[in-house]
C-alpha cells in the first residue's frame, strides 16, 4: 500500500517581536488578560519587505534542507494561506520562483486556518494517485496586514509565520499519513470574515474606511464551534484508524486559544505533555500553525519514529479537518 510520508520539516518567523507588554502601551489591555484569556505572550510581526511569498519560500528551504532534496525535485508547491502577497499569482508561484523550482505546479488553497491540512489532505491524495511525485506543503500566512490595530478583541491573536514540509511515497504500510478529513459550513463565514479586498464590494475610500480589509470575528461565537468542531475532527481521525486518545503520542493542533487546546486535551484524556503547545510564542497564525508546531516537534526531538501523531484545525468560512500521521 503506498501512503505519504513526510520525509522533513521547516519553519521560519520573521525576526521582529511584539510582546504583551509592548501591545499595552497601544491599546486598552494588559499582559495578563491576554495571557489568561488565550496563552499568547508574544508574537512575529513581519516587516514592510517581508510578504508572505518570502516567508513560506524560507520555511520551504528549510524543510528541503532536512528532506535532503532540492527545489528541483519537487513536482508541485501547495501553500494554504488567505493572506497572499497579492490575489494574482498565487503565492506558491511566487514561492516556485523564489526556490528556483522549475519542475513544479504551484497553487494556493485557501481555508483559513485549516489551510495546512486541506493541502496536506491534497497532497496526500496526489501523491497516492502518482507515487513518483515529490510535494512542498507550506501553510503560511503575514496576518499583521490584515489585523486592525485599533480593535482589541482581534488584535492581540494574531501573528505572522510560516511552516512546511516535504511528502513523498513510502511503501510502509504501517507509517505515513494514515488518514486526512475535511470539512466546512460555509453558513456561518461572518462570524469570522475578511469582506473586502474580494469581488463581493468595492476597494474604495469608504470601504477601507470601514475596514472591511481587517480580520473580523465574534470571537464567543467562534470559540464555541470551534471546541465542538475539533472534538469532532480528532473523534472522527481516532475512528477511522482504529486509534483511541490513549493511542496518540502527540496532538498538534490549531494554536487559537490555550483554552480550546487545554479543552481539548481534556475531552481526548491526555497528559499534558502529549499536548504540543508554543501559542505563548507566536500567537495565532492561521494556516501556518499547524506546520510551525510539527517542525518544533520534530527539531526539538519531541517526536520520534512510530509515534502517532494527531493534527486537528479549525478556521475561517468555518472549516475544521483533521491529519493523524504515524511518524
Ligand atoms: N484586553 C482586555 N480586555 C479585552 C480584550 C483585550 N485584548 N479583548 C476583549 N476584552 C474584554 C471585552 O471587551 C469584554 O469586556 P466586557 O465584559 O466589559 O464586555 C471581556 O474582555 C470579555 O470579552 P470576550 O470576548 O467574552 O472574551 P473571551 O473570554 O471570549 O475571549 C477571545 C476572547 C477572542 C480570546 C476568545 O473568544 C477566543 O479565543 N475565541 C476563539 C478564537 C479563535 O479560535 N479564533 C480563530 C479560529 S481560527
Amino acid at each position: 500500500m503506498i501512503r505519504s510520508r513526510i520525509l522533513g520539516t521547516g519553519s521560519y518567523a520573521p525576526r521582529k517581536v511584539l510582546s504583551n507588554k509592548e501591545l499595552e502601551s497601544m491599546i486598552d489591555t494588559t499582559d495578563e488578560w491576554i495571557t489568561t484569556r488565550t496563552g499568547i505572550r508574544q508574537r512575529h510581526i513581519a516587516s514592510d519587505d517581508e510578504p508572505n511569498s518570502l516567508l513560506a519560500a524560507k520555511a520551504g528551504r528549510n524543510a528541503l534542507e532536512m528532506a535532503g532534496l532540492s527545489a528541483e525535485d519537487m513536482d508541485l508547491i501547495i501553500v494554504g494561506t488567505f493572506t497572499p502577497d497579492m490575489p494574482m499569482p498565487s503565492t506558491a508561484c511566487l514561492v516556485q520562483a523564489e526556490l528556483g523550482a522549475k519542475r513544479a505546479g504551484a497553487f494556493d488553497v485557501v481555508a483559513a486556518c485549516s489551510g495546512f491540512l486541506h493541502a496536506l489532505a491534497i497532497a496526500d491524495k496526489f501523491i497516492k494517485a502518482e507515487p513518483t511525485q515529490k510535494i512542498l506543503v507550506i501553510g503560511s500566512e503575514v496576518l499583521s496586514r490584515r489585523t486592525n490595530w485599533s480593535d482589541r478583541s482581534t488584535c492581540v491573536l494574531f501573528g505572522d509565520g510560516a511552516g512546511a514540509v516535504v511528502l513523498a511515497a513510502s511503501e510502509e504500510a504501517d507509517s505515513g499519513v494514515m488518514s486526512t478529513h475535511l470539512h466546512a459550513d460555509g453558513r456561518l463565514w461572518e462570524l469570522l470574515t475578511v469582506r473586502g479586498l474580494g469581488t463581493s464590494c468595492m476597494v474604495d475610500e469608504d470601504m477601507l474606511k470601514q475596514g472591511l480589509h481587517y480580520i473580523e470575528m465574534n470571537g464567543r461565537e467562534v470559540f464555541k464551534h470551534a471546541v465542538r468542531a475539533l472534538e469532532s475532527a480528532a473523534m472522527e481521525a481516532l475512528e477511522a484508524n482504529g486509534w483511541s486518545g490513549e493511542d496518540i503520542d502527540l496532538l498538534v493542533a490549531h494554536q487559537a486559544n490555550i483554552r480550546i487546546l487545554e479543552f481539548l486535551r481534556e475531552r481526548l484524556g491526555l497528559p499534558r505533555e502529549k499536548v504540543f503547545i508554543n501559542i505563548d510564542k507566536y500567537g495565532n497564525t492561521s494556516a501556518a500553525s499547524i506546520p510551525i508546531a510539527l517542525d518544533e516537534a520534530n527539531r526539538s526531538g519531541v517526536l520520534k519514529p512510530g509515534h502517532k501523531v494527531l493534527m486537528v484545525s479549525f478556521g475561517g468560512g468555518f472549516t475544521w479537518a483533521s491529519a493523524a500521521v504515524t511518524w
